[in-house]
């Protein structure tokens, strides 16, 4: 355990999730996967509270996959159904914690009234200051990077003006810094395309929990985790334990 006067890094600003494992967590209750789905909802409820009480500014949840559309048909339909379903039920607590809800994604493709659904909260909850929430709906990061550079090419910018900086500019979300920390539950341990770009240097967190279990204690002691690994951004490990000391001194 990392004492909180002795952790390597402050709380991350913003963490992401890919909140995995609905569909086992049901098959081992003998139940269809969508139940798992919508179980899964109170675990996207718990970790948006939590998030807020912690004070980590942006949480980004991976909440549909452009590979996802591959599905099932009558299961895309009900997870389509229940994300329609949660934005209308939960507005009123977002707006009552001052969540301000921001999506990304090929929302075009979504049926008219999840694109409904999510505009009204978006638009209710616009004026909110307290946690960013942003979910990624028919979301991949190759889609996004695709998009930044269709963007560029569009706006006539010669190849030596751009920059990494400049590339950001044309990404879904130019103003939200990278994740410090990326969380993935159900034991899987991989990015399935999910913020290729603003990935590049997070600590990731992989945990066997199935994502309809995660609650508050695990999303603590994921940070907590994350508060006492060393980032290092290239440099040896001596750099930093010189930087660390200089910075006390
Ligand atoms: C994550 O759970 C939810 C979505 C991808 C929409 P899964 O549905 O992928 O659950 P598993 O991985 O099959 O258990
Ligand atoms: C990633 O989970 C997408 C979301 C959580 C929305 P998947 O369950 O679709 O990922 P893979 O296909 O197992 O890599
Ligand atoms: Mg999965």
């Amino acid at each position: 355990m990392v004492d909180s006067a002795t952790d390597a890094n402050p709380l991350p600003r913003h963490v992401a999730v890919i909140m995995d494992g609905n569909g086992r967590w049901a098959r081992e209750r003998g139940e269809d996967r969508v139940f798992g789905h919508a179980h899964g909802v109170e675990s996207v409820r718990a970790m948006v509270r939590a998030a807020g009480e912690l004070g980590v500014e942006f949480l980004t949840l991976y909440a549909f996959s452009t590979e996802n559309w591959s599905r099932p048909q009558e299961e895309v339909n009900a997870l389509m159904e229940l994300l329609v379903r949660s934005l209308a039920g939960e507005v009123e607590e977002l707006v009552s914690q001052g969540v301000r809800l921001r999506s990304i994604g090929a929302l075009d493709s979504l049926p008219e009234s999840c694109r409904r659904a999510l505009h009204d909260v978006e638009e209710r909850t616009a004026d909110c200051t307290g946690l960013n929430l942003i979910l990624a709906l028919s979301y991949s990061g190759r889609w996004e990077i695709t998009e930044a550079i269709k963007g560029i090419v569009q706006s006539g910018i010669k190849a030596e003006a751009i920059d990494e900086k400049g590339l950001r500019q044309f990404m879904c979300m130019p103003d939200v810094p990278d994740p410090e920390l990326l969380i993935r539950t159900s034991g899987e341990q991989r990015l399935s395309n999910f913020l290729l770009w603003q990935l590049a240097y997070s600590e990731l967190h992989f945990t066997p929990v199935m994502w309809p279990d995660f609650r508050e204690d695990h999303f603590r002691a994921a940070i907590h985790e994350f508060r006492g690994r060393e980032r290092r951004f290239g440099r040896t490990g001596e750099q930093m334990h010189h930087a660390t000391n200089a910075g006390d001194s």
